[in-house]
This record gives structure tokens, C-alpha cells and sequence, in this order.
């Protein structure tokens, strides 16, 4: 008879029980919803909110969108990766990150390491219909927003899917979104209320 293989042990997605005592950091694609999320999420834990780019354009003085156009992607990139450094410090608090920092392998090591990592996944279809709206995304001007969304999302999910949180951002209401995070977040500290 063939041995019976022990299965090889799944990766850890477990969020930790002490989550309250961490920054909560939400990544996703474009379009995923990071900022209304993270907004109403950290307005229901009493938590303060912070979003990322906002915070990189205060440190450059101009908007995401003019930092590429001047200076580049990889110059956007090290002003990311340091603002994030930086947020990783201080008092907890919900973070919402620009779609790529989470791909940094230095990024990606610091946050799950200091923080509790949430994916904000979504549908195709609802990432096109939400980034449609808007045109400051450096990354889709001129271009496909579907086709690019979806090469980076087959480049990306592997790495956002190393978050011991996945939630699924659908079309509806924003606060069904928000409630299956703290819902999931609970289930690993129901003893507590937050
Ligand atoms: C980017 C996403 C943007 C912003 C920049 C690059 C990306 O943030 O950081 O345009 O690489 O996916 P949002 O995800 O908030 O749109």
C-alpha cells in the first residue's frame, strides 16, 4: 500500500489574537476600495485613519500624479516605501497603501510583520467600473484600465494573498465590506469588544 503523504502545512492566515494592539494595513488593487474602506473601518474602532499617498504627497508637496510625471515611478517608489516606514511607528491606527507598496518585498516584510494585513479583493469587473470614475491614476492614463488591472493582478495576487486577512470588496454598501472585516477580526479575539 502507498504511504499516506502528511499534507505540506498551510501557510499561516491567521491573524493574531492581539490585533487591537497593531496598525491594521489594507492592500488591494486599485479600485479595491482601500480609502472608503479604511476610512469607515477606522472610524467604527475609534481608530485614527491615514491614507498613504495623501501622506506621500504632503512629504513631496504635489500629487501622486505629478510625482510620476516628474520624477518617475521608482522615485514615487522610494518616497512610498519610506512613508510606510514611517507609519509602521506610533500609535495604532487603519492604514490604507497605494496598490503597489505591498509588492515591495521590503514593504511587504515590514507591514505584515508590524501590522494586521487585510486584502481588499475584488471582482475585475467592479476594480474597471470603480477606477472608471476617476482619471488621477498615473498607471491607466492613456491606457485599458481592464487590461492593465488584469496583468496586475495576475503579478499582484500572489503577493496581496500573503495577508493573513482576505475580504471581498463587492458593489454593495461599503459598511457590508467594513462588517466582514471587524466580523473576521473578531472571530480571533471574540472576547473582547472592540
Ligand atoms: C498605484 C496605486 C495608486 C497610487 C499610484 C500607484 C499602484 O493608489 O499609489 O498611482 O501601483 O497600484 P490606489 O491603489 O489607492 O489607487
Amino acid at each position: 500500500m502507498k504511504p499516506v503523504e502528511a499534507p505540506a502545512s498551510p501557510p499561516d492566515h491567521r491573524p493574531a489574537a492581539d490585533w487591537r494592539g497593531r496598525s491594521l494595513v489594507l492592500v488591494g488593487l486599485m479600485g479595491s476600495g482601500k480609502t472608503t474602506i479604511g476610512r469607515r473601518l477606522a472610524a467604527r474602532l475609534g481608530w485614527p485613519f491615514v491614507d498613504a499617498d495623501a501622506e506621500i504627497e504632503v512629504a513631496a508637496k504635489m500629487s501622486v500624479a505629478e510625482i510620476f510625471a516628474r520624477f518617475g515611478e521608482a522615485h514615487f517608489r522610494d518616497g512610498e516605501r519610506r512613508v510606510i516606514r514611517r507609519l509602521m511607528q506610533g500609535k495604532r491606527k487603519v492604514i490604507a497603501t497605494g496598490g503597489g507598496a505591498f509588492v515591495d518585498d521590503g514593504t511587504r516584510a515590514l507591514v505584515l510583520d508590524k501590522a494586521t494585513v487585510v486584502w481588499l479583493d475584488a471582482a475585475l469587473e467592479t476594480l474597471v467600473s470603480r477606477v472608471s470614475k476617476r482619471n488621477h491614476r498615473p498607471l491607466l492614463v492613456g491606457k485599458d484600465p481592464e487590461t492593465v488591472l488584469s496583468e496586475l493582478m495576475a503579478v499582484r495576487n500572489p503577493l496581496y494573498a500573503e495577508a493573513p486577512i482576505h475580504i471581498l470588496s463587492t458593489n454593495g454598501p461599503h459598511e457590508e465590506t467594513v462588517d466582514r472585516i471587524l466580523a473576521t477580526l473578531r472571530a480571533h479575539s471574540p472576547e473582547k469588544d472592540a
